[in-house]
């Protein structure tokens, strides 16, 4: 087959050009990063696992009405996806306090927050993605007012939903990190969630022993951070073909 053409290369994915316009090719690495970059690793199997897990995250939101940029998975660390403009933003879901939250409220890690709070940070790895309010995002255009409600709203749901989904199969949903895109069809324009939802950007704990699933056992040198990304897709009833 001819090798496609790359059109970027981030620290856990690759994008290449997809097989018809306005598609793209999203490949899952193995490579992992904490702390801007600044923490280097790989994490074997990792890419598959999270290949697997984003296919099925995002498949089940397709069907409650959530748009997305998944098409379908193509192989074990490929998937087609639809080509949109990156909102140069990370929506930050939180039900628990971890974290960054924890660290700078010092509100100790494990609490359940009254009410979920969303935060958004402007991605830019240079300044080393600050966090920013609605009023930076629209005054300096990164999205429009009418954006950011669909955003809230995309992201409201999709945090009910994913909290309900985790914790059927016995775990806690304590906050992950969303991208969106702008998906422009017949000159109409729609948001939809973008990137990827796995382990690597969701903090998920055992419900009942408050063991830690994931990437956090890279981030803090816990050991078998493999085995957690493996027990999510077990229990998501999604292990890779063996
Ligand atoms: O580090 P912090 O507590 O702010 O992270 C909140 C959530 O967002 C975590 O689930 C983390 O995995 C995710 N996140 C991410 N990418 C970043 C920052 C945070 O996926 N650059």
């Amino acid at each position: 087959m001819a090798r496609r053409r790359q059109l970027y290369e981030g620290k856990a994915k690759i994008l290449f050009e997809g097989p018809e316009p306005g598609t793209l090719v999203q490949y899952f690495k193995d490579d992992a990063t904490a702390f801007n970059a600044q923490k280097k690793g790989t994490i074997t199997g990792k890419g598959v696992l999270n290949n697997r897990i984003s296919e099925y995250l995002m498949t089940r939101l397709a069907e409650i009405g959530v748009p997305t940029h998944f098409i379908r998975r193509l192989n074990m660390r490929e998937q087609l996806i639809r080509e949109v403009e990156i909102i140069p933003l990370e929506v930050v879901v939180r039900n628990v306090a971890a974290g960054s939250l924890a660290t700078r409220l010092g509100i100790p890690e494990g609490q359940r927050l009254p009410r979920s709070i969303i935060e958004y940070y402007y991605k830019n790895d240079q300044l080393g993605d600050p966090m920013v309010a609605e009023e930076h995002i629209t005054c300096f255009g990164w999205a429009a007012t009418q954006d950011l409600d669909d955003i809230v709203a995309l992201t409201l749901r999709v945090n009910d939903f994913l909290t309900g989904l985790f914790l059927g199969v016995g775990i806690t949903l304590v906050d992950f990190k969303l991208e969106f895109g702008r998906l422009w069809e017949n000159d109409e324009m729609r948001i939809v969630l973008a990137d990827e939802i796995s382990p690597d950007n969701c903090r998920l704990w055992d419900a009942k022993t408050g063991e830690k699933m994931d990437k956090d056992r890279f981030r803090r040198d816990l050991g078998k951070v493999e085995e957690g990304y493996q027990e999510v897709a077990r229990r998501l009833g999604i292990l890779p073909e063996a």
